[in-house]
């Protein structure tokens, strides 16, 4: 039953248990030089928009069925999962049949790695397909409690397919970066809307899962660079090579390691690499969106970040808490449940 294609991304969400609060331990690795970033860059002449949530209320493939007492039940394609949730403090509103009938949930504690760390229902294997924006992939139990694709993130992919796709109709192809790309969804939803991708992940086994779901898309042919590295040495290179994107999709985990070891640490890291990207981002029209899952910290703290760094662009720049809606008990959109922070950055034609 062990999937050998089961990938161990090089991240962490947060715990997938309680554990003993020890404040976070940097992972041992190849240390970054520290690099100071510009402070404003001009005046602030950005317009902002603070607070603004971007919730999601599922679509075919996706709903929130319930959440409370720090577990989820979301439904993926044809399988019910039970996940660990911290933030999920309210009472459950479904019946404990509807959770115990759920075909996989993730324990935790049995293996370190591998599918033993979720209890499945009888027939249940570890991979199914489902598909988002029109785009099919494939889901995977893994050992971190993912299943490859966090659903909250499509609100973020409806605003960039829709901007691909306005700049596509001008003629050119426009460029999309997706670094920490992950399985490879959102750089699958921009080709498909007409953009060249650039996709930089450290695993490669996040590389051959974004493959696969590039195959089954039908996508082969889309113009997608797959790249194996660590994202801040590929930025440096792309703003010594002068190269310029038209989107910018940043989804840093807290903790990552880049595939020579070099440690991400978003806390300490996350400035230098969005000045390498206030460098490649095309002026004019051009938009970078950048999220934040498990940090303890406001949505403010990159949205001063990104103002400090591209407020001196006209354009807009909204920051808030990307949500799902629970829909399980009525049908309709009810609670609201926070997964993460955002920034995003959109330019106005200049
Ligand atoms: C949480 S996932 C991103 C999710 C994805 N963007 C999505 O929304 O579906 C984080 C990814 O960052 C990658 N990663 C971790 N450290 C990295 C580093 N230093 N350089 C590049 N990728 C890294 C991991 O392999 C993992 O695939």
């Amino acid at each position: 039953m062990v999937d050998k294609g089961v990938a161990k991304p090089a991240f962490e969400r947060g715990p997938a248990k309680p554990s003993v609060e020890r404040g976070p331990a940097k992972p041992a690795g190849v240390a970054r030089e520290s690099r100071p970033t510009p402070g404003p860059l001009g005046p602030r002449i950005v317009q902002e928009r603070i607070g603004v949530l971007l919730e999601t209320p599922g679509w075919d493939d996706y709903q929130l069925l319930d959440s409370g007492e720090g577990a989820k039940l979301e439904r993926y394609g044809a399988l019910t999962v039970v996940r660990p949730e911290p933030q999920a403090m309210v009472p459950r509103r479904l019946s404990a049949d509807r959770w115990t009938e759920a075909g996989a949930a993730f324990t935790g504690d049995v293996e370190e790695e591998g599918p033993g760390r979720w209890r499945t229902a009888a027939g249940i294997g570890e991979t199914w397909e489902m598909a988002v924006l029109g785009v099919p992939f494939v889901c995977r139990l893994t050992a971190f409690r993912h299943v490859g694709v966090f659903p909250e993130q499509i609100a973020h992919w409806s605003f960039m397919a829709e901007r691909l796709r306005a700049m596509a109709a001008g003629g050119e192809r426009p460029r999309l970066l997706n670094l920490f790309g992950y399985t490879g969804i959102a750089s699958l939803v921009a080709a498909a809307a007409g953009a060249e991708v650039t996709h930089v992940d450290a695993s490669k086994k996040a590389i051959a899962w974004g493959r696969e779901n590039q195959a089954l898309a039908g996508l082969e042919a889309a113009p997608i660079r797959w790249i194996v590295d660590d994202a801040v040495a590929f930025a440096e290179r792309e703003v010594r090579r002068g190269r310029l994107y038209d989107g910018i999709l940043l989804d840093p985990p807290r903790f990552g390691r880049g595939p020579d070891g070099e440690v991400w640490s978003l806390e300490a890291d996350l400035p230098h690499l969005v000045d390498l990207m206030r460098q490649v981002l095309a002026p004019g029209p051009s938009f970078l969106i950048l999220t934040a899952y498990a940090i303890r910290a406001s949505f403010l703290s990159i949205h001063e970040l990104a103002a400090d760094l591209l407020g001196h662009r006209s354009g807009v720049l909204t920051s808030g808490e990307l949500v799902l809606l629970e829909t399980g008990a009525t049908g309709r959109p009810g609670r609201r449940l926070s997964t993460s922070l955002y920034t995003r950055f959109e330019g106005a034609q200049e």
